[in-house]
């Protein structure tokens, strides 16, 4: 990165964008942290240590962010069945960026995933104009690479899109959930926007609940942060499905997200105020809230104000913790089975029914069971994880269309070799320099290189190359001669086992050629 560049990224600077995701667009993230706080992607180091064995990319932080896997890591530890899977878009050769998704997938099945890879062809026809004959040709070049690295397909499942009739059928049931005003809100769609699009869209969410058709399970999407709005709008979707919404409650009133805590914390200090300490009224809650001024400062005036008043409303009401199942599309049949199942103390009203005896957990567990006896899909919200995006070999974003900024997966190996030897580094304008002030690894596609693939599983290795290049003891021509070595050794073994994959994929019920011609 150059100066300049380092000065416009401080504030918003017009047309910065840093951190918009688009998932078609040409995203490039200078700044992965913003991710968390714009748009609550958490820090893959918040779980990392709950994963029994993590992948060197979990470990180089590498695979930095993630939404909700701490279900997948549960799975994992708990020998629970849980499935992972990811999509790719065959619109041009498979590269060494693609190869970081092809590990995380095979990783996640050999620690014991059902695992699905599948190629996007509807999505590259719709989304970026391939012909079927151009799509027909990378498909299979994708599948090799997946299988070549590791892809168990007989475990595991392989799939195109167009021919995946299970998945189209989901895909229209999903289309149902959504409407046009949200693909407009979260994918910037308009009235140009053609409709096939739109329909890979519904394609896509149907893909990330597919592991979930025959039973429900965690799901792990691994993914680039360009992939987030899908993950969103998937995790949507998926809730919107649910025949019930499982939430706590207080009192017969409803109390929404935001009030809720307050809510709690009322009933958890209601020694202080309640006549009968085992049982709080609400309108007591309400007149201590108007004079604890402590505990309402730290929240929002209006949350405040609506709370005391919903207590004051409830007047005698025992005010009293509960699990609340709201019906939310559920059969009759269904919400009748649920309400008889529910142990202990309830209470039902018209559209939801309250239990007083069973924990959060329990009662998800049930309303789980109950919707998916009952013909519903029960999914769980899909998780995901995030890969930073790999620098081009020349500096900036690497890109399919620019050959000398990538690597591809079947690159000839000396072609491989050279491109490493030509490529931009972290290192100084000479070699005195760089023993005096060291190379600076953290900007060096170079340093990319091992970490994210020469290196393989070798920390040691990958930190014997960063702390030998900050500490100067490393100069960039031995630097890449090795690195260009390895990845010749690389290229030359991949596709040695390409081509020993060459058969086992025709052996496989994956269609190669789509029926539909020069389109
Ligand atoms: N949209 C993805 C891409 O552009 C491809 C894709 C399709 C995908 N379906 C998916 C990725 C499901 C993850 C999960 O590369
Ligand atoms: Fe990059 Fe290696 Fe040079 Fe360091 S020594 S800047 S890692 S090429």
């Amino acid at each position: 990165m150059t100066d300049t560049d380092n000065e416009t990224d401080g504030e918003d600077a017009p047309g910065a964008d840093s951190v918009a995701l688009d998932p078609w667009g040409s995203s490039t993230v200078s700044d992965y942290r913003k991710l968390f706080e714009e748009f609550g992607i958490e820090s893959f180091d918040d779980v990392i240590d709950e994963v029994p064995d993590p992948h060197f990319l979990m470990r180089r932080a590498i695979i930095f962010g993630h939404r909700d896997y701490r279900r997948v890591a549960d799975a994992m530890r708990n020998d629970e069945p849980f499935a992972a899977l990811s999509g790719f878009m065959p619109t041009g050769d498979p590269h060494i960026g693609h190869k970081m998704v092809f590990d995380e997938i095979v990783w996640h099945q050999q620690q014991g995933a059902d695992a699905y890879a599948l190629i996007a062809d509807l999505e590259a026809h719709a989304a970026r104009g391939l012909s079927w004959d151009e799509i027909d040709e990378h498909a299979k070049d994708y599948l090799l690479s997946l299988l070549a690295l590791g892809f168990d397909a007989e475990e595991g499942t392989l799939y195109r899109q167009s021919a995946n009739r299970e998945l189209q059928d989901l895909a229209f049931e999903l289309g149902a959930e959504a409407n046009f005003s949200e693909f407009e809100a979260i994918y910037g769609f308009d009235g140009e926007t053609d409709v096939s699009h739109m329909q890979s869209v519904v394609t896509q969410m149907a893909d990330i609940l597919y592991p979930q058709l025959e039973e429900s399970k965690p799901t792990v999407i691994p993914v680039g942060p360009d992939q987030d709005p899908h993950m969103r709008l998937a995790r949507d979707l998926a809730e919107r499905t649910r025949y019930f919404k499982v939430t706590e409650a207080y009192a017969s009133v409803a109390f929404d997200d935001d009030e809720r805590p307050l809510v709690a914390a009322a009933y958890d200090a209601r020694e202080q105020y309640a006549e009968d300490h085992g049982s709080p009224r609400c309108a007591e809650a309400a007149d201590w809230l108007r004079e604890d001024a402590d505990l309402a400062a730290a929240y929002d005036d209006e949350v405040v104000e609506s709370v005391v008043q919903k207590l004051d409303n409830a007047g005698m009401e025992p005010l009293r913790p509960r699990i609340r199942f709201f019906d939310r599309q559920a059969t009759d049949e269904a919400f009748e089975a649920l309400i008889d199942e529910v142990a202990g103390e309830k209470r039902v009203f018209e559209g939801h029914v309250d239990a007083f005896e069973i924990d959060r957990e329990t009662a998800e567990d049930l309303a789980l069971a109950v919707e998916v006896d009952h013909g519903g899909y029960g999914f769980v919200p899909p998780s995901s994880i995030y890969h930073r995006f790999m620098t081009g070999l020349t500096g900036g974003k690497m890109s399919s269309s620019i050959p000398a900024s990538h690597i591809s997966l079947l690159d000839d190996p000396e072609d491989g070799y050279d491109k490493v030897k030509a490529a931009t580094t972290g290192g100084r304008e000479t070699a005195e320099k760089q023993r005096e002030l060291g190379g600076e690894p953290d900007k060096c596609p170079v340093y990319e290189l091992y970490a994210y693939l020469l290196a393989g599983d070798d920390d040691e290795f990958a930190e014997r190359v960063y702390e030998e290049c900050a500490g100067g003891e490393r100069l960039c021509g031995g630097c890449k001669e090795e690195a260009a070595e390895l990845m010749e050794e690389f290229l030359e073994d991949h596709q040695e086992k390409r081509e020993e994959a060459e058969e086992l994929l025709e052996g496989l019920d994956v269609e190669l050629n789509s029926a539909r011609g020069g389109l």
